[in-house]
């Protein structure tokens, strides 16, 4: 695999070069994958009914890694009704504290595996394994843990009134937190009691087919879980089927609304979780250092492939400068390159389609006239790389400005006054996140009320927690995942 190669600073004051040559740490060598990889329904690994697969590539080498089966709708309707019987025939009349405990021996078991399916998610994802065993395998284990605890309080979530499970649900995922997604979707799902048919995204299909081992593994009934591997046409197969009784979607803003109209008038029941185009605030006030470590955090740390990055810098204009010299610098010190290297802050592209994507849109940006800082690191030969970069002169007007880039790159804009912060925050057709930075404990509730923005950080930014709700306004979706709140979506009262 292609690794870091010394990165030379344009800022001579500072000269990283040498001091951040360090040698390649790899995590430890990489996990075997399969040859090829079939779906799981009901309770087995099963061949598509047409035979047909496609290849998942490693976004840090371009090369193909493992075949995925193709699931056409001949194989989801399977995966549906053997769902439906699964409900029927036992997950929903199982006594809850008993659902509860597979939930608990899956959400251990993952935590044993930790270390294996953090290598995989990377190896197949692009993300630094930094990421994903520090921050995306703790937070799936601790979904389940939390979805376990509520399998039997289901009644106090609801004070006086008797939740039931809907049925099957239908559920289709993206590729920036493969499993933290799977987690989402399935741990609250089976814990009121529904099963699943779960579609992973494309590029991202592998780890998913590895936790449907440990499912296996543990016991859990065959036919609670099903996963069809395939494109967006078996995502859509799966949204037509006509026994599904929920949807629940995360992923573009475009696709979300292919879905809602296709399930419009139906009796399916349906959550959004889409993009966004998070407004980060940094206040004259703010600890300055600080906020730009969250800047970072914010955007950089996965390749900006997160729904609620904070792509939308907005500084106070009194410290505009300072805080530009400060992320010139910063992201001059990113370590671009292997994702399996423990020492990488920025991995791969997640796929050839989406590296185009935040081109074309970077592009946009330098022909309207805003200034494009890049880091000067140099990149792997081969695989899908960007650097991390930042644009100053940003108008609101400016397509960088407005549209959800999914990549390393940030927008900075200035404000003058509280009151412009939140006009400008505000101006936009999302609305999932966030963040305020400043030394005033005030401010941040005084801005916090009237941000929309589902999800408002505080002197941090990007933190997570099972217990806490997350979703948006506006284009970015409706609905709540996590915590109680993450209930509601999978139950009827
Ligand atoms: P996408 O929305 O096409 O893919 C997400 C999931 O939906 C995948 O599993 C895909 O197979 C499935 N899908 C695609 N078309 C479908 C259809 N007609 N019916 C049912 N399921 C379908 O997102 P894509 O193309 O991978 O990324 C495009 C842009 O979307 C990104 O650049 C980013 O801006 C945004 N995005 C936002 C995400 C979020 O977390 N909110 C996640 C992924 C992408
Ligand atoms: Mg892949």
């Amino acid at each position: 695999m292609a690794t870091q190669k010394k990165s030379s600073s344009k800022t001579p004051a500072l000269n990283f070069g040498s001091a951040w040559d360090y040698a390649p740490a790899p995590e430890t060598t990489p996990v075997p994958l399969k040859k090829s990889y079939d779906l799981f329904i009901g309770g087995k690994f099963v061949q598509p009914k047409s035979g047909k697969t496609f290849w998942s590539i490693n976004p840090a080498t371009g090369k193909r890694h493992a075949r995925i089966a193709r699931a056409e709708a001949a194989d989801v309707d399977l995966a549906v009704r053997t769902a439906r019987t699964a409900h029927e025939n036992g997950w929903s009349k199982m006594p809850a504290a008993e659902r509860g405990k597979y939930l608990f021996r899956i959400a251990r078991m993952i935590q044993e595996k930790s270390r294996e399916l953090a290598i995989l998610e990377s190896m197949d994802g692009g993300k630094p394994i930094r990421e994903s065993r520090d921050i995306d395998l703790p937070l799936v284990a601790a979904h389940f843990f939390h979805y376990a605890g509520w399998a039997d309080k289901l009644e106090y979530a609801f004070p006086g009134r008797k939740p039931r499970s809907l049925g099957v649900a239908g559920q289709i995922i993206p590729w920036n937190f493969p499993l933290l997604m799977a987690a989402w979707k399935i741990a609250p799902a089976l814990a009121c009691g529904n099963t699943v048919v779960i579609k992973p995204a494309e590029t991202t299909s592998i780890t998913a087919l590895h936790l449907a081992e440990i499912f296996q593994q543990a016991g859990l009934p065959d036919g609670v879980v099903n996963i069809v591997t395939g494109a967006g046409d078996t995502g859509a197969a799966l949204v037509n089927h006509p026994d599904i009784d929920k949807i629940a979607f995360t992923g573009s803003t475009g696709v979300g609304k292919k879905i809602a109209a296709s399930v419009a008038g139906t009796k399916k029941m349906l959550t959004l979780e889409l993009g966004g185009k998070a407004a980060n605030i940094v206040f004259e006030d703010a600890a300055i250092d600080q906020a730009v470590e969250g800047i970072i955090n914010g955007i950089y740390f996965n390749q900006g492939h997160v729904c609620c990055a904070g792509s939308r810098l907005l500084v106070q204009e009194s410290v505009h400068d300072e805080i530009v010299a400060k992320l010139r610098d910063r992201i001059e010190t990113l370590r671009v390159g292997d994702p399996l290297d423990k020492n990488t802050d920025v991995g791969a592209i997640n796929s050839r389609e989406q590296l185009a994507r935040i081109r074309e849109l970077v592009d946009s940006g330098v022909a309207e006239g805003a200034d494009l800082v890049e880091s000067s690191c140099s990149l792997p030969d081969e695989g899908y790389w960007c650097r991390p970069g930042f644009f100053t002169g940003v108008t609101p007007s400016h397509r960088v400005a407005r549209e959800e880039i999914f990549g390393p790159v940030l927008s900075v804009l200035t404000f003058r006054t509280p009151e412009e912060a939140i006009e400008r925050a505000n101006n936009t057709c999302y609305g999932l996140s966030a963040g305020i930075w400043t030394d005033k404990g005030s401010k941040i509730f005084q801005l916090a009320n009237q941000l929309k923005a589902g999800v408002i950080w505080g002197n941090t930014f990007n933190q997570f927690d099972p217990t806490s709700p997350f979703g948006g306004y506006k284009e970015s979706g409706f609905g709540r995942e996590g915590g109680r709140h993450g209930l509601a979506a999978y139950v009827k009262v």
